[in-house]
């Protein structure tokens, strides 16, 4: 998605700025020309011998050292940008921002361009908070700067609050997602579900999967950026709902039935990325004892949610996954017709970087005329992307 996209990576003093090379080598892993301006400061953290390996490019960091007689630098750069990112911003870049202070190649470039521009704020927490930094950040995004929110964590400096730097994939992810900017699902409904079930085995313990929701609520952010209407059946996870879905929150395999049953007339599509249980316990009302010999749970089958969507489909467009650990070409054509389901998206999750909890995803995608589309290793944002569009010129 970012293949040949112009970036220029603004980078200014924190030590967050270890986080700006790994995101560096992560932008040109995905294709893009990275050019890259380090500030004074962040030149006390980081040489710029980092960046210039890792861009491949000749670091910009002084706004008099003009290399080229017929250019001026920071417009030049200011014009080159498809995209500027300020990563990581302090509080005085930030402050600089917000009141029009063009004092060095950062701010003056910052100053004369028209691209737009991504501010990843990186601080102590209590820098985070005060009176004047928010007043700036809020300036920022009255003018227009968009603001990656800072995550909540330990800091380098020992207090646990909000301040880190968005990690790298994170940024990635809006990026990508930036670039992605057509309404293409205007107008359309999505249903899709994501996580893992979680299935009670007594008033203590449960069965449940690895998944993390992140293939699922890429799914939902891009379908939402792609303009569509989201509503996002989510199992328990540990992760930021994408802005603008409509939240349902369950547990049980059950009760994504439910949710996703009462639904299904209304929507257009519905795309199953969840890990649904396919067996449940039978439930103890009482904190199950231990005893010295071995236990057997007794298991009951669950309802098989896209199997009955198969069945009951009448204009939905309706896509599985499979995440298999062998065979997988095989057992995902079985399935696509087992359930009867309109495209689905295989991931052979015994592959590095495919699959349970990573931010990467290795797909192959089947359809019911024996079309494969085999991606490669890219962000799940990248792979949702991917997927959504295949559905969209099905679904015409
Ligand atoms: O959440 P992540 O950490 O990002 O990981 C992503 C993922 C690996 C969970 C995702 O890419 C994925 O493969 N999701 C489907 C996992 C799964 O349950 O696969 P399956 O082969 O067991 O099931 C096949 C399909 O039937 C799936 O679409 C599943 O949602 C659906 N199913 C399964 C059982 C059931 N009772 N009802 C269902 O609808």
């Amino acid at each position: 998605m970012l293949q040949n996209k112009n970036i220029l990576l603004c980078v200014t003093g924190g030590i967050a700025v270890f986080k700006s090379a790994a995101l560096t080598s992560k932008l040109v892993q995905n294709g893009a020309n990275v050019r890259i301006i380090m500030s004074e400061s962040a030149m006390k953290f980081v040489t710029p011998l980092t960046f210039q390996a890792l861009s491949r490019h000749e670091v910009y960091t002084d706004t008099f050292q003009e290399r080229n007689s017929e250019k001026i630098a920071h417009i030049d750069l200011a014009e080159w940008a498809e995209v500027i990112l300020v990563a990581p911003a302090t509080a005085n870049i930030i402050g600089k921002l917000a009141n029009g202070i063009a004092d060095d190649l950062i701010t003056t470039t910052l100053i004369a361009t028209k691209a737009p521009v991504y501010i990843a704020p990186a601080m102590n927490s209590n820098m985070m908070e005060n009176v004047a930094v928010v007043r700036n950040i809020a300036q920022l995004t009255a003018d227009g700067y968009r603001i990656m929110d800072a995550d909540n964590g330990y800091l380098a400096c020992g207090y646990v609050g909000k301040g880190r730097m968005l990690a790298p994939a994170d940024i990635i992810e809006n990026l990508i997602v930036h670039f992605s900017e057509n309404k293409i699902l205007a107008g359309k409904k999505f249903l899709i579900t994501a996580g893992p079930t979680l299935e009670k085995i007594d008033p203590v313990r449960y069965l449940s999967n690895f998944s993390s929701g992140k293939m699922g609520y890429a799914l939902a952010k891009m379908a939402t950026e792609l303009g569509a209407d989201v509503t996002l059946v989510t199992g328990p996870v540990n992760i930021l709902p994408p802005q603008g879905v409509e939240l349902i929150h369950v547990e049980t395999a059950e009760e994504m039935y439910e949710a996703v049953m009462t639904r299904f007339a209304a929507c257009d599509c519905v795309i199953k990325a969840a890990a649904v249980a396919d067996y449940t316990p039978v439930y103890q009302e009482s904190k199950m004892k231990k005893a010295n010999a071995g236990l057997t749970l007794s298991l009951q089958p669950t309802k098989d949610i896209l199997k009955t969507l198969g069945e009951k489909k009448t204009t939905q467009f309706v896509v599985g996954f499979a995440a298999e650990t062998n065979n997988v070409e095989d057992y995902a054509k079985k399935k696509l017709h087992a359930k009867n389901a309109d495209l689905l998206i295989a991931n052979d999750v015994t592959q590095s970087g495919a699959g349970f909890g990573s931010d990467t995803n290795i797909v192959t995608i089947f359809d019911r005329d024996g079309a494969v589309i085999q991606l490669p290793k890219m962000e799940k944002v990248a792979v949702a992307k991917e997927i959504l569009l295949e559905i969209f010129k099905r679904m015409k």
